[in-house]
């Protein structure tokens, strides 16, 4: 822990470095522009492994056609310097030609748990989360893998594929960080500009809205849904894209809850789509 933190980009330096790690190795994934929610997760690693491993890497494949990926935040300098702090042993920085080399077509792909909620709003990103992913977990053979509980459907998609390709690799969910006024954290917050950002609180207030009334005895998933579709329209900054309360291991919307459910929603403020989850039961 108090060696120097080691920062790699090829895949010949990673297979270097890989080895001097002391085992169990926890790989904490992320596209970069750290902030607290993947702080915590690295804190969580450091906690419980030998050795803490990061990746950074912005995965075009994951991104839509309309979503902007060359505007996404970058700051390495900075990332590296957080992630010191931590006490982070090794950080992978692969380049988009070491991860899809020239004639790439191998894919991951889950079925099912990917159809509804995000996946049912951004076609193929969660092929290139599982296809990215995959190809993490084989470069570094970590034991332990930390994601975030904000990315709750990425979360059940990666325990679902990790399961079903026998990696020896234990899935770790952390919970969201969030802002002191609720936000969840996420790279994306730095789209909103002021209004919005104010207005962005309303993903919070609306998850609050449904869980108190859930916390009274609503178990009416369809009212949950419309306490939080209400909310949000009392915010004209906010465009709902959907709200979801499903089943908290199938995905599956629900009548009434009885077990475990996930109240789920993504929100556009103007181009800038946010999303957030609370789970009920
Ligand atoms: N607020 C948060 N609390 C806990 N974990 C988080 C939070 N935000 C992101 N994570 C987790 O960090 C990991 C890397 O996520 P990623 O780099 O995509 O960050 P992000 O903030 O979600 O960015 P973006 O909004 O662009 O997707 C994922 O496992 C994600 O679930
Ligand atoms: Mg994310």
């Amino acid at each position: 822990m108090s060696r120097q933190m080691m920062i790699v980009s090829t895949l010949q330096e990673l297979r270097t470095a890989q080895p001097l790690l002391d085992r169990p190795v926890g790989l904490v994934p992320t596209m970069g522009y750290l902030h607290e929610g993947h702080l915590s997760l690295a804190r969580q690693a450091r906690q419980e492994c030998h050795s803490v491993a990061v990746s950074i890497f912005v995965n075009p494949t994951q991104f839509g056609p309309s979503e902007d990926l060359s505007k996404y935040p970058r700051d390495l300098e900075r990332d590296l310097q957080l992630l010191e702090t931590v006490g982070v042993d090794l950080v992978w920085t692969p380049t988009p030609e070491i991860m899809y080399p020239p004639g790439f077509q191998t894919w991951v792909e889950v079925q099912e748990v990917t159809k509804p909620l995000e996946g049912a709003q951004r076609p193929g990103h969660f092929k290139g989360v599982t296809t990215v992913v995959s190809k993490l977990f084989n470069a570094v053979g970590p034991d332990k893998a930390y994601f975030g509980q904000k990315d709750a459907q990425q979360a059940a998609v990666i325990r679902r594929m990790t399961a079903d390709l026998n990696f020896p690799i234990e899935i770790i969910v952390c919970p969201t960080v969030r802002e002191p006024d609720g936000l969840a954290m996420s790279s994306r917050n730095v789209y909103l500009d002021s209004d919005q950002r104010r207005a962005a609180t309303v993903l919070y207030r609306s998850l609050s809205a449904a869980q108190a009334a859930f916390g009274k005895g609503e178990r009416d998933a369809g009212k949950l849904r419309e306490i939080v579709q209400q909310t949000v329209a009392s915010e004209p900054l906010a465009q709902l894209q959907y709200v979801s309360c499903a089943d908290y291991a199938t995905l599956q919307e629900l009548d009434q809850v009885r077990g475990k459910a996930l109240l789920s929603m993504a929100v556009f403020f103007g181009k800038t789509r946010l999303i957030d989850n609370f789970v009920l039961g």
